[in-house]
């Protein structure tokens, strides 16, 4: 598959087969582990998992979270040391009530509502590698949760004592932690994407005003239900707990006494992730907002953050939001939201920045940003500064940076800022690939070694090459009605960015996601995440008849138990480099 390489070989291994069975495949050569599934304590001595779902919420809140997905590796110690231990932080998007409860999801209750909310938010796991080369959790003194219920700061333009951010009790707790970012100060951001799934109401008497309209907020919510339960989710008896979310949250993970800080310079939308890097001295952060015909948004801080920092200030507060335009001639620009610009000002009734920022939606809306296929995630080829973002699939919308209407397989967008510098306002695009089956849309020109659809995670390694994970959603879509028959359970794979060439690398087990993707500084072990395993189905073995490859026991194939996220960490038998 691919076309011939040109100069360095980037891609050593041999592809894998797509795949419909319960297991997690690498290539020849290689191994995988799993670690820190779901229900894992985070310091050894803590509360043990229960495979029938019993953990209480205060168990949970000692315990690894559900629905692994961003994730990173800080190495601990420096040289070879950092290589072998180190902490792993990842995000728990969002739960699974069938499985997260013994008796499933009916019957809300505060009890409940606790233990979702244990489940989400962030994990800090200290993890060593072992004399026979596996990975072990080991106790430590940054091992922390953060969850729906932790303590939070706000900063930026939107101050905890912004009205808008006035409800019951004091700002807390981060949900729906979808891909993530890290900063070149060592802290970890944490992305809030589809917060509005959480509240709701029975007042009949309650409407979603034009901002919630926007984020798609309504009084039945996303099926969690905790508003039948819990107040502080119920859309009419506080109605600005819901502006406390949508935020990108700033952990620092050695500092495990220290509350996260919602930075709200960065906007208000359903963060994908939020891929930081830097140039001439100032941070940039890129964020996709993952919504069929929403935008791709960056953050140019002010000034040099170095010199941010030693003032005391964050560089994520200060600085300009931008949005995506993309012309169909392969020209791009950067359209600013700031207030009193072009149409954000009083007379268009914009009071303010903080305005603008928690309504960030309506402020792309008006400056006329360009709707895209659902932006995922976004990354930067540490080569040459080129940024490639995932848009997993959508509508299709009418221009040339989203050619296929509609678009079930997603493609991958690539832009170079000019002069290479990601301050700068304008860019070129192009696609990298489109995804999808060449049997079902003869554009596409991938084949069995590679073929692919909607993906979601994106992610450089330190030696160029570019890993892409899928995300085809188990809904209840017949797989051949949706073209996807051939493709098998979603994986990762592996790109030349120069040659284009891309190989399949592994492939998850049923009904899952393959998400979060992290190396350690040699390179030498890579972390992803398995999400939802058994997606989709009644999760102990009954299939459904729309999609039989959803259902799924991994990893603990125990007879009464249930499938769990979890970490995979994957070596090569030669010690070798992951994908050389
Ligand atoms: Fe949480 Fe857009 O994937
Ligand atoms: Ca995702
Ligand atoms: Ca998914
Ligand atoms: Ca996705």
């Amino acid at each position: 598959g691919g076309r011939p390489g040109h100069g360095r070989r980037l891609l050593g291994f041999e592809p894998v087969s797509t795949s419909d069975a319960d297991t997690f495949v690498v290539p020849e050569g290689y191994e995988a582990q799993v670690i820190i599934p779901w229900g894992t304590p985070i310091r050894p001595e803590g509360p043990a998992w229960r495979e029938d779902g019993g953990n209480t919420a205060d168990e949970q809140a000692e315990q690894v979270g559900m629905n692994h997905d961003g994730m990173h590796f800080f190495p601990l110690g420096h040289g070879r040391e950092g290589s072998r231990r180190g902490l792993l932080v990842l995000n728990h998007e969002y739960v699974d009530q069938e499985l997260l409860f013994p008796d499933g999801a009916a019957d809300m209750t505060g009890e409940k509502v606790r233990k979702a909310l244990a489940a989400h938010g962030v994990s800090v796991v200290e993890i060593e590698r072992r004399r026979d080369g596996s990975w072990e959790r080991v106790d430590s003194r940054y091992a922390r949760r953060v969850t729906g219920d932790t303590p939070v700061a706000f900063s930026g333009p939107v101050g905890a004592d912004h009205p808008a951010l006035r409800a019951a009790g004091r700002p807390r707790g981060t949900l729906n932690n979808c891909s993530h970012g890290v900063t070149p100060w060592g802290t970890y951001l944490a992305c809030e994407e589809n917060w509005n799934n959480y509240f709701g109401t029975t007042d009949t008497g309650w409407e979603p005003d034009a901002t919630q309209e926007r984020y798609g907020v309504s009084a039945e919510g996303g099926g969690f239900d905790w508003h039948l339960a819990d107040s502080r989710f119920d859309l009419a008896a506080n109605p600005n707990e819901i502006n406390r979310f949508g935020w990108i949250v700033e952990i620092d993970p050695k500092r495990p006494d220290a509350e996260p800080v919602k930075r709200t310079a960065l906007g208000r939308v359903k963060h994908e992730g939020c891929t930081v890097t830097e140039s001439r001295g100032r941070v940039v952060a890129y964020t996709g907002d993952d919504q069929d015909g929403d935008y791709i948004y960056k953050f140019v801080g002010k000034g040099n953050w170095r010199m941010q920092r030693a003032r005391g200030r964050s560089p994520l507060d200060h600085g300009t939001l931008y949005v995506a335009s993309f012309q169909d001639d392969g020209s791009g620009e950067w359209l600013p939201l700031t207030h009193g610009e072009g149409p954000l000002t009083r007379e268009n009734g914009w009071a303010d920045q903080a305005d603008v920022l928690l309504r960030t939606r309506e402020a792309a809306d008006a400056v006329g940003a360009t709707k895209m296929d659902r932006p995922e995630w976004i990354t930067v080829n540490p080569r040459n500064n080129d940024v490639y973002c995932t848009l997993t699939n959508g509508s299709g919308w009418d221009s040339a940076v989203n050619p296929r209407k509609p678009n079930p397989y997603g493609h991958i967008v690539r832009w170079t800022e000019k002069h290479r510098d990601h301050t700068s306002t304008t860019f070129e695009w192009d696609l990298f690939v489109l995804a999808g089956d060449p049997a079902y849309d003869e554009r596409v020109d991938l084949d069995e070694s590679n073929i692919f659809g909607s993906p979601d995670g994106v992610w450089f390694d330190d030696d160029g090459r570019l890993w892409i994970q899928t995300d085809i959603s188990n809904g209840s879509q017949h797989l051949a009605e949706k073209g996807y028959d051939n493709i098998g359970n979603n994986q990762m794979l592996a790109a030349d960015p120069e040659t284009g060439e891309i190989r399949r690398f592994l492939t998850g087990p049923r009904g899952c996601e393959i998400t979060g993707a992290t190396a350690t500084p040699d390179q030498r072990t890579l972390f992803v995440n398995v999400q939802h395993p058994g997606e989709s189905t009644d999760h102990w073995g009954e299939t459904t008849a729309e999609n039989p490859r959803a259902v799924s026991n991994w990893p603990d194939f125990r007879p009464n138990g249930r499938p769990r996220s979890a970490t995979v960490a994957i070596t090569r038998v030669d010690g070798g480099k992951i994908g050389a």
